[in-house]
């Protein structure tokens, strides 16, 4: 399989993104796939908070915490989006292969567009500088959340629609979801875990830990204690969480004990903790030797090396085949 996913670089990596999405990139590192990881800069300028300074830090610090993750730049490309313009210069081509309809029909821009005053015309443009990122790299598949899938639907639709008019060119990208495709908030089960609705609704995987415990046990639960009773969405989030990092013996005798109405929430959130603490540790531990050892610049530029090298030769058969060259 030819890999590619791209993640914003907003400021934290939060547990939805790492079971969402980071896992399967770092499991997906085989002999048979070539991965290429990309960190969206650009699209992060679509939010109008974005401060310059704080762009420039918050894409070092996601390539640290990746790396810390397990992507690894021996097997994967691992780079910064705007390193490689071509990006821009495929957005724009695919612009005009795709539907103005389709593009209105996004969920993730109607939301956004509702939530603020002034709309950027990046914004519109968001999932269309997305097809480019996979596209450029004729990408087949592409792991990521829930959230993702209509994105990449319209990805494909590109794809067709530029194979139809130019010939056939793109493979059209199917995504890879997780088991956690869509983790939602601990203090409000009703919303996906997300940085957008502020620091109580996500877990940061490099939090000091008294603040994850302070997540964890205030998280949202229900009353409890009646046998039989469905699970409530909060209750059913820590499960989710539970099944993510505690053995299957543990997560069945939490189980158990909740079908027989016997549960203490209590128990439920300090065992979650420990066992969320633990699969975190390594994460965190590695985080921290790689940034004394300070190589990460020169990783990204390594990655950014490779990625231009097939971006240029894709985009160079793109602007022959649509008459550019
Ligand atoms: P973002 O931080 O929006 O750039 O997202 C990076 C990746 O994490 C994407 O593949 C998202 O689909 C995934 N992701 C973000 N939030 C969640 C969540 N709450 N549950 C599962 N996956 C998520
Ligand atoms: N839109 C994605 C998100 O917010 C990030 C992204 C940009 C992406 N380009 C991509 C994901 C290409 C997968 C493939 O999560």
């Amino acid at each position: 399989m030819r890999i590619f996913s791209g993640i914003q670089p907003t400021g934290v990596l939060h547990l939805g993104n790492y079971f969402g999405a980071v896992k399967q990139w770092v499991e997906l590192q085989t002999p048979e796939n070539f991965c290429i990881y990309c960190i969206v800069d650009y699209h992060a300028l679509t939010n109008e908070d974005t401060v310059p300074e704080v762009l420039r830090k918050n894409r070092v610090e996601l390539a640290l915490d990746l790396l810390a993750c397990g992507i690894d730049p021996e097997r994967s490309i691992l780079f910064v989006q705007s390193a490689v313009p071509e990006h821009t210069e495929l957005c724009w081509i695919l612009g005009c292969v795709t539907s103005f309809g389709d593009l209105t029909r996004m969920t993730q821009f109607k939301q956004k567009a509702k939530d603020q005053e002034f709309v950027n015309g990046g914004l519109f443009y968001y999932p269309v500088l997305q097809a480019a990122d996979i596209l450029l790299y004729l990408a087949d598949h592409v792991p990521v959340g829930e959230d993702q899938l209509q994105h990449l639907e319209l990805a494909r639709r590109i794809a067709r629609r530029f194979n139809w008019r130019f010939g056939e060119f793109f493979p059209e990208p199917e995504p890879i979801l997780g088991k956690a495709p869509r983790l939602m908030s601990l203090a409000d089960p009703s919303r996906k875990m997300s940085k957008s609705y502020g620091p109580d609704h996500y877990i940061g995987l490099m939090e000091p830990e008294e603040e994850i415990w302070r997540k964890v046990r205030t998280a949202v639960t229900d009353m409890g204690l009646t046998p039989g009773q469905e699970m409530s969405p909060g209750v059913a989030n820590l499960f989710t969480l539970l099944e993510l990092v505690a053995p299957a013996e543990v997560v069945e005798e939490f189980r158990q004990a909740h079908a027989a109405g016997k549960l203490l929430y209590k128990d439920l959130k300090e065992t979650l903790f420990r066992y969320l603490m633990e699969a975190l540790r390594p994460i965190r531990e590695r985080r921290r030797e790689l940034e004394e050892k300070g190589e990460v610049e020169e990783i990204l530029a390594a990655g950014a090396e490779k990625a231009r090298r097939i971006a240029r030769e894709v985009l160079g058969e793109v602007r022959a085949r649509v008459g550019l060259d």
